[in-house]
């Protein structure tokens, strides 16, 4: 990548906190101070002290942390609390009951703004048809829904009622949609007609008819369907129904449920090194404590912000900053439909300028993508309303960091590079704009009680600066995952088990400079990030051999000036596929993975051998495919190699 260490072990530049931002900061250098030293000295107080401060519970907790069955830790679990009502009720008091919770803008143009009444109501109308099609608190429902203020309104009426929401992002396949519905047996799944993309329907209900077929093993009962880009659509008799019929004989009147603090609110499906997507699964009180917070903290949200997090709800940077953080601070969320492009490059500038927003977070392959479209698109609009830049999903290339300060920031707002996983909730590792000097590449310092190590292979702490290791979590967090849904074996040997319990390993490798501050230098395991996404190698394996013609598969990354990380496939073909046509085996291989998982996990490259590298213990030899795809010399050691020739035929030799 780009922001290898070499690329960024010479970034000098270093970027002072604006003292006019420093002074009306949420949070200022003093208070850092005393919340670092209060979270060293007796975490259970500060934790306990900004749960009841920042939250509104409907029975208080005593208890703060339970770490009897750790790693399974447990969080203010005697108290009682809603989190839709945390998000929605209680800005009903006072002038920020008619200020604006949600101001979307349609991929078409078309703008809805829902103030906080109006939010309040739409969602108790559809939390009551929620409970009239049998939902009860601890069900599953599925939510698969295009960027459109429904989306939010139905993840939040699920809360009210204490039901699990799991979203499906609009952009995965019916295939990867049926994997969520039937690990989750959702009972009820909430859709849309189709969803506006670059101009084009995306078949939202063509997708769930198909992830519904009978003989899958799902536990769907009923299909809620919004009707939002007029296709046509076979609706199923008895089992699929309306948005506006479902709700049309609703009162407007659902009290929030007390759920306990820690009932699940949600379950997001991510992809690991082996096997199928996990569905990691978050609290409600803990949760959404830490997603509030670091709204407050990292973002700097203040009642009169418009704020943009340009993520897709499906997923956890949708959860935690469009919805939960942000409207737990009683913030103004700006909600878009569509494609970043559409019509022209100059859309996310144009809306900046229309709806006067003042917080950005978006992800560093959309900023390499406008860079790439020129600064005269940016340099049309007026964007002296920001404030303040984020950025999320992988590290970001020095170069991009300066074009975002410069050409989008207007060299005025500070940028917060935020490293977090949908396992922690939040931002664990992030600058604080009011009190943190930005370094471009890195994301700077650990958060208030965030406790980041850098450990070596033994799992010792690694002190001296500029040495890599693994990247570690050795206190637990309110935002932490609890679990792998229905797997807690799975939970334990993923994020525990490599240091004996001891830490939470976040699967990325990081070094810290001799000011402390943390560079992320990519995953350790079979994960890829491509465009911030997580992808696992394993994942587009599996549905590259499910196709007839293919023997065997490995997937690498290789590095890609825009989406961070690319795809390249090596595929063995069965025997008698050898002699087929490869351009149209290629093609039907993109095909499949788009059917299977979704268009973000096509191969960019794929290339036909005869055999694939491997040990003489069978172990596919990853890293040097990896760097055959990068058409690197080979430095790996391949003494253990089953069959030296195969070298050749991969196209490159061996440096002697
Ligand atoms: C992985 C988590 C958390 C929302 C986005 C993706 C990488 C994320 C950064 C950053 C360097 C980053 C890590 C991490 N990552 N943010 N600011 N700098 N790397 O969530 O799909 O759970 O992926 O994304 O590798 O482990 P996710």
């Amino acid at each position: 990548m780009s922001t290898s260490i070499d690329s960024t072990l010479s970034e000098t530049r270093s970027f002072p906190v604006p003292a006019d931002f420093a002074r009306q900061a949420n949070l200022d250098a003093e208070m850092f101070a005393r919340l670092n030293q209060q979270a060293a000295e007796d975490p259970d107080r500060f934790w306990g002290d900004l749960a009841r401060r920042h939250l509104e519970w409907a029975v208080p907790f005593q208890l703060v942390l339970e770490a009897d069955q750790a790693p399974f830790y447990r969080w203010f679990a005697d108290g009682q609390l809603n989190v839709a009502h945390n998000c929605v009720d209680r800005h009903l008091r006072g002038a920020s009951r008619h200020k604006a919770a949600l101001i979307w803008e349609g991929e078409d143009g078309a703008v809805r703004t829902l103030t906080y009444a109006q939010l309040h109501r739409e969602m108790q109308l559809f939390a009551n048809a929620l409970k009239h099609q049998g939902v009860r608190k601890g069900d599953r429902v599925a939510i698969y829904m295009p960027m459109v203020p429904e989306a939010v309104i139905a993840m939040l009426a699920c809360a009210r009622i204490g039901a699990i929401h799991t979203v499906v992002f609009g952009g995965f396949s019916a295939e990867a949609l049926k994997d969520r519905l039937e690990d989750t047996q959702a009972r009820v799944l909430i859709t849309a007609d189709g969803a506006w993309r670059a101009g084009k329907v995306v078949p939202l209900k063509r997708h769930a008819d198909q992830a519904l077929l009978r003989e899958h093993g799902h536990a769907v009962q009923r299909v809620i369907v919004l009707r939002r880009t007029g296709t046509e659509i076979d609706m199923q008799d008895g089992r699929d129904i309306w948005w506006g019929d479902a709700t049309a004989a609703m009162s407007a009147d659902c009290p929030a449920l007390p759920m306990q603090a820690e009932d699940p609110l949600f379950i997001l499906y991510t992809s690991g090194s082996t096997g199928k997507p996990k569905g990691v699964f978050h609290s409600s009180a803990g949760y959404l404590l830490w997603s509030m917070l670091t709204t407050r903290w990292v973002f700097d949200v203040k009642p009169e912000d418009v704020y943009w997090c340009t993520a897709d709800v499906g997923w956890i940077t949708g959860h935690s900053y469009v919805v939960y953080g942000p409207l737990a601070n009683g913030a103004t969320v700006f909600l878009y439909e569509g494609a970043p492009m559409y019509p022209q490059p100059d859309r996310f500038w144009a809306m900046i300028a229309r709806h006067g927003i003042s917080i950005l977070y978006t992800a560093p392959t959309a900023i390499r993508a406008f860079m790439k479209m020129g600064d005269e698109w940016p340099r049309r609009h007026d964007l002296s309303s920001l404030r303040l830049l984020g950025s999320v999903g992988e590290p970001m290339n020095p170069e991009a960091w300066m074009w975002y300060h410069q050409t989008i920031g207007g060299g005025r707002c500070p940028v917060a590079d935020t490293w977090w996983q949908t396992e922690t909730g939040g931002h664990m590792i992030a600058p604080l704009p009011g009190v943190t000097a930005n370094k471009p590449g890195s994301c700077a310092l650990p958060l208030p009680g965030i406790s980041a190590r850098i450990v070596d292979d033994q799992g010792n702490f690694v002190r001296a600066p500029d040495v890599g290791g693994y990247l570690v979590i050795d206190r637990p967090w309110p935002g932490m995952l609890r679990g792998i849904w229905g797997d807690p074996a799975r939970y334990l040997e993923n994020y525990w088990a490599r240091f004996d319990h001891r830490y939470y390993v976040a699967g990325d490798s990081a070094r810290r400079d001799a000011d402390d501050y943390f560079w992320m230098m990519g995953r350790i395991d079979d994960v890829l990030n491509v465009s911030g996404h997580r992808l696992g190698t394993a994942e587009v394996e599996s549905a590259l051999v499910a196709h007839p013609a293919v023997a065997e598969a490995a997937v690498v990354g290789v590095p890609h000036d825009i989406k961070g990380e690319a795809l390249c496939a090596f595929v063995v073909l069965k025997h008698r596929h050898q002699g087929d046509d490869r351009d149209e085996l290629g093609a039907a291989l993109r095909a499949q993975v788009t059917e299977l998982i979704g268009a973000i996990a096509r191969p960019d490259d794929i290339r036909f051998t005869d055999t694939l590298p491997k040990t003489r213990s069978g172990k596919i030899m990853r890293r040097l495919l990896r760097s055959i795809a990068r058409g690197e010399t080979i430095v790996q050691d391949t003494s253990t190699l089953e069959d030296e020739g195969i070298l050749q035929q991969l196209g490159t030799a061996k440096k002697s």
